[in-house]
């Protein structure tokens, strides 16, 4: 009903307004002066000490946010990190441990697919630990810790707010995970702590300034086609931004690492073709910024038209960039956390351009309860 919608004309655009809260709230009461403490997973303390692998598993969206999640794990907690989609998880006999700690992320708690990798993981030895988004959902039942992500209730089928605060439990996760085994010094870990609880206020500035996204979808009504390319943290996004556009606006969308572009995308590109790119910051020390820059001007040099996501102040992607959508500055790893947000705009507002239901995508179900 409308008074649902609180005013919105859909679940998804409320859903979307509601991802600095998404975030917010998932931090609530997990950070103690300036530290993580996350006390609903002091059982699975002498664990998180001993493993000597963590591998997350889900479907989706979520899958996307343990993509993100397992470049900041791996780097802070020092702990090889692998990502598998849960239903190839299970049929490819994964070699497992008491040592291994398989993470589950679901919005709903009730994939099918990620329930049936928990379980598989149980059996062969493995610890788990659920980050969902539903109380009392059967995954985090089945599972030895669950992370709750609070987001609220999410109604419309496409994911968004969950994703933000999927990310937002991974990188709590990683730095618990760090502080146990020493891997991060405490100005560091500060440091991070500080410039996550700075994401909201900075996603609702992203929302706020956010007319020209919604123009440039508009203009793009006909669009047939639509790369997405990112780096690091950066590709997980553009896959994001891919999935988004196939599920509502039924266009065919394509996300890559921009690393991967001259091993063959490239050679899809052609005059007028749309080319998103997920800029790195320019403050990145390991001069990911260049490299994507050089790129942008690989497929301009080919006639695309690039809408660049990019760091307010970024002077150097101005001249090669078609268009340039500007987003606070955060720190590298919080950066996915808004750049997302205008590819969830993008994909809606395209959807809506071509007066298709974002809320109801043909073909698709909120939770997948079956195989
Ligand atoms: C379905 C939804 C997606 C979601 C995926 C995983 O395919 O349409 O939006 O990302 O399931 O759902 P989960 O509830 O496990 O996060």
């Amino acid at each position: 009903s409308a008074s649902e919608k609180g005013g919105w004309p859909n679940f998804m655009s409320k859903e979307i307004s509601e991802e600095p809260e998404a975030v917010a709230n998932t931090l609530l009461g997990r950070v103690t002066d300036g530290l993580v403490q996350l006390d609903e997973l002091a059982e699975l303390d002498q664990t998180l000490r001993d493993i000597d692998r963590v591998t997350i598993v889900a479907c989706g969206t979520a899958a996307y946010a343990g993509m993100v999640g397992k470049y900041a794990v791996e780097q802070w907690a020092r702990v090889p990190v692998e990502v598998e989609l849960a239903h190839e998880f299970r049929y490819r006999e994964p070699v497992l441990s008491e040592r291994t700690l398989v993470v589950s992320i679901s919005q709903s708690g009730e994939t099918m697919d990620t329930l049936m990798a928990v379980k598989y993981a149980a059996e062969h030895g493995a610890k788990t630990l659920s980050i969902c988004n539903t109380q009392g959902a059967t995954i985090p039942r089945e599972s030895d810790a669950v992370l709750y992500t609070h987001a609220g209730p999410e109604v419309a089928v496409a994911s968004t707010k969950a994703f933000v605060a999927q990310i937002t439990a991974l990188y709590l996760f990683g730095l618990h995970l760090a502080r146990l085994r020493a891997s991060l010094d405490e100005r560091a870990h500060r440091d991070l702590v500080t410039e996550l609880t700075d994401v909201p206020a900075k996603i609702d500035l992203v929302l706020d300034t956010s007319e020209r996204i919604s123009e440039l979808a508009h203009w793009m009504a006909d669009t047939r086609s639509v790369l997405f390319l990112g780096r690091h943290v950066g590709y997980p996004v553009a896959l994001e931004g891919a999935l988004k556009l196939k599920e509502l606006a039924y266009i065919h969308a394509e996300g890559f690492a921009a690393g991967e572009l001259k091993h063959g995308p490239i050679a899809l590109i052609e005059p007028g073709q749309i080319v998103f790119v997920v800029v790195p910051s320019p403050r990145d020390e390991r001069s990911l910024h260049a490299k994507v820059v050089s790129n942008i001007q690989e497929i301009r040099a080919r006639g695309a038209r690039v809408i660049a996501i990019a760091e307010q102040g970024d002077a150097a992607v101005l001249p090669f960039a078609d268009e340039v959508i500007q987003i606070p500055l955060a720190g590298p790893f919080f950066e996915p956390m808004l750049a997302v947000v205008p590819l969830h705009i993008f994909a809606r507002d395209l959807a809506t351009a071509k007066g298709l239901d974002v809320d109801q995508p043909r073909n698709l179900a909120k939770s997948v309860t079956v195989e």
